[in-house]
């Protein structure tokens, strides 16, 4: 299936990359190498994305992300190291090839895409279908397939400009769809929407990848958008990776001060879940205890909780009985105190 791994990738621009990463390697600092005409934008970036994932990068405007997404499909040539793509050392393939696997398997989404304004709403999902030269009537029906799973059907013959920049952005995603790519790479794809329409669309996203599970690669510089995206999370910081694991490992345990002085704004309450929370240990609930599945958020367990004041069963994915959640236990997880709690519960 669709694994990606990425190994040892650097891209340094400017004067003598080569010899800038072996410096790198040497431990030479990225301000070191820039006074001498050397631009490192990526930095030794080694992580794997599961088969079916959602791998977020994370990081401010500069850190490196879309440098490192453009690697990962071949748009720009590592300085050093390999991208491996289904066990393909993508970096090693001649271009006829590496267009082949790009046109093939490898979706992009971009932040600003451009619809093209003289064609339907159809044929706008339809081009990159078009590009790979699959016949007129499939592709109308890939596209309009693409355009039911992202909530737009009913608008095949509308033009762009009868859309608005949420709807704009859902035939982008369609586009990607529609051409069955296993890997769909996504940079910023929402980050220009408002924020009504952009949660809009990560839900759609999520909901989309429950049926689809396809692998995916966000980028994204809100930790926010992050954390309910991620199975996985890089966070970037100067061109390196510097900590990569799940939202709770990063909420809980942030890997130093800077990915720390980011968390300070994320709402614990939307990212951790019941089934972190629960004790898998404890006796079952009382008879007649809610029950919520193992990713309802923090939030939305005080109403359950409030109802009989009691614990509430957490289950499964399969519905079985997992463990049990104690109002103690959200409070503490939270870090707040219950009468504030109480207050808007
Ligand atoms: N083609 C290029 N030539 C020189 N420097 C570049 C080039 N592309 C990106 N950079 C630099 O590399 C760094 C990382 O850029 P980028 O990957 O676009 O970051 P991000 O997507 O996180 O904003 C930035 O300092 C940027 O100026
Ligand atoms: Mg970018």
């Amino acid at each position: 299936m669709s694994r990606l791994t990425a190994e040892h990738l650097y891209k340094v621009f400017g004067r003598r990359p080569e010899a800038a990463v072996e410096r790198l390697k040497g431990g030479a600092g990225r301000d070191e190498l820039r006074a001498d005409g050397a631009m490192p934008a990526v930095i030794d970036a080694s992580f794997e994305v599961e088969a079916g994932q959602i791998f977020v990068v994370m990081g401010l405007s500069g850190s490196g992300k879309s440098t490192l997404l453009r690697m990962l499909n071949g748009l720009l040539e590592p300085t050093a190291g390999r991208v491996l793509y289904d066990g393909r050392d993508l970096t090693g393939l001649a271009p006829a090839e590496l267009r082949e696997v790009r046109s093939r398997g490898i979706s992009m989404v971009f932040q600003h895409f451009a619809l093209f304004p003289h064609r339907t709403v159809l044929d706008n999902a339809a081009y990159g279908l078009e590009v790979r030269g699959v016949p007129r009537e499939e592709r109308r029906e890939r596209a309009a397939e693409a355009l039911e799973l992202v909530g737009l059907s009913g608008w095949d013959a509308s033009w762009p400009d009868e859309l608005s920049g949420g709807m704009q952005q859902r035939v982008g995603l369609a586009r990607a769809l529609a051409t069955d790519a296993d890997l769909l790479l996504m940079d910023e794809s929402f980050s220009a929407l408002d924020p009504l329409i952009r949660r809009d669309m990560q839900d759609q996203l999520l909901h989309l990848q429950k049926q689809l599970k396809k692998t995916i690669v966000f980028i994204t510089h809100d930790l926010n958008e992050a954390m309910r995206l991620g199975d996985r999370i890089a966070v970037m910081r100067d061109g390196r990776i510097v900590q990569n694991g799940t939202a709770e490992d990063i909420l809980v345990r942030p890997a130093n001060d800077y990915v720390a002085s980011f968390i300070q704004d994320v709402d614990r309450s939307r990212v951790l879940t019941a089934g972190a929370v629960m004790d898998p240990a404890a006796g079952p609930a009382p008879e007649g205890a809610a029950t919520v599945a193992a990713d309802t958020p923090l939030a939305d367990l005080f109403a359950p909780l409030a109802k009989d004041d009691g614990p509430v069963t957490v289950a499964d994915e399969h519905g079985e009985p997992a463990g049990v959640v104690t109002r103690d236990a959200v409070l503490a997880a939270l870090g707040e105190q219950p009468a504030e709690v109480t207050a808007h519960a």
